[in-house]
């Protein structure tokens, strides 16, 4: 049964991370919904060495500390990342810091990565480390850290072996300083130290994606797709949220500071990945997220170029039952299109 109908009223008067605590400690508490039914075979597909039943993943920020990924699997969604972690415990920006828009079906956050560190993620890691589903692991750097790419390296050493795949977020427009590491030259070296601190004893190393921004300009994008193509990165994530405040016409809450996700995200979010998916003539998986509020929205992102998509904004609005209905939609889609696999309407609108 869906519950969320009821709670909705309330979750939209407290403060929105107080009501974000509460939905984290209600899931720990098994109480979430839960999917029974198999997805259709033409939801499922092959990357990065891993079977997805479907596509639709929970995008990290979400459960930034690891308690609920079993959660949001049994919710039907095919992968969850947790995340992003740094190596120290971090408190972040002072609160408030996620504001709701919800003319506009968006948020904007300026949480800075507050979260537990390293060694708490490990450990609850370990303790689900037999559970079956697809967990990944988003890293990053504590925001006084002496040397960055150091703090990346050592997400890697530490959760090789108890990630599916990692995310390099690098596109968090919290941290001051962060994204100047999309520059092609800082790029290709932390690119180059990451992949070289994985694990050589494992049959096929483990799977590193990198996240990038939406407010990148055309040369941006072009050296970053040099980048993972050269490099070797088994995939991007397109994209993270966006300082602009294009499609915010006014209201509450539209001038605060931080990045904006959500419905007013889409538009931007998808033309990078569409942008991203000609520049790597389609050699690497994209995963989009930006905007997902819907099962169109979801295939639209497909079309564009995503092998995989992710929601989070979409989520507070909507519900839990949003998954089924997304996954549904793009069912629906691609029944419709005449594709037996997703795999077959991967980059479909994107000439290349
Ligand atoms: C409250 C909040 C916290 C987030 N924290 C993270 C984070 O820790 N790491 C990260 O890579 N992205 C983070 N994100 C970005 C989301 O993963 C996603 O890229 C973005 O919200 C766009 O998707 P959406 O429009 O479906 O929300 C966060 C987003 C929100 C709303």
């Amino acid at each position: 049964m869906d519950l969320f109908p009821l709670v909705r009223p309330f979750a939209s008067i407290v403060d929105p991370e107080t009501a974000h605590r509460l939905t984290i400690r209600a899931l720990r508490m098994g109480l979430g919904p839960s999917q029974h039914a198999s997805d259709p075979v033409s939801l499922g597909i092959d990357l990065f060495g891993l079977h997805f039943e479907n596509p639709v993943g929970i995008a990290a920020g979400f459960d930034k500390n690891g308690e609920v990924p079993d959660a949001m699997l049994a919710l039907g969604m095919g992968f969850a990342e947790v995340g992003t972690v740094t190596p120290l415990p971090q408190s972040g920006n002072p609160r408030p810091r996620i504001f709701r828009l919800p003319v506009h079906r968006a948020v904007i956050n300026r949480l800075g990565f507050n979260n537990e560190g390293h060694a708490v993620l490990k450990r609850r890691l370990l303790a689900r480390r037999r559970r079956p589903g697809i967990v990944g692991v988003n890293i990053g750097a504590n925001k006084d850290a002496a040397d960055r790419v150091a703090d990346y390296e050592a997400g890697i050493r530490v959760f090789d072996g108890l990630a599916a795949y990692f995310t390099v977020n690098i596109s968090s427009p919290n941290t001051p300083g962060l994204r100047a590491l999309q520059n092609k030259a800082e790029l290709q070296g932390l690119v180059a130290r990451v992949l070289a601190a994985r694990r050589t004893d494992r049959v096929r190393p483990t799977p590193v994606l990198l996240k990038i921004a939406p407010d990148l300009n055309e040369e941006e994008l072009n050296d970053i797709a040099e980048v993972a193509l050269a490099e070797g990165l088994d995939g991007l994530i397109v994209s993270n949220t966006t300082i602009a405040r294009e499609g915010l016409v006014s209201g509450v809450h539209a001038g605060e500071t931080g990045g904006l996700s959500g419905a007013p995200l889409f538009t931007m979010s998808t033309g990078v990945l569409r942008e991203m998916y000609r520049l790597t003539g389609g050699r690497i998986p994209l995963v989009g997220v930006g905007g997902i509020m819907s099962g169109d929205d979801a295939y639209a992102k497909i079309r564009a170029g995503a092998s995989l998509v992710q929601l989070y904004s979409a989520l507070t609005y909507e519900g839990p039952a949003l998954v089924s209905r997304i996954k549904q939609g793009i069912a629906a889609r691609l029944a419709a299109d005449g594709f037996a696999h997703l795999k077959d309407a991967v980059g479909a609108d994107v000439e290349l």
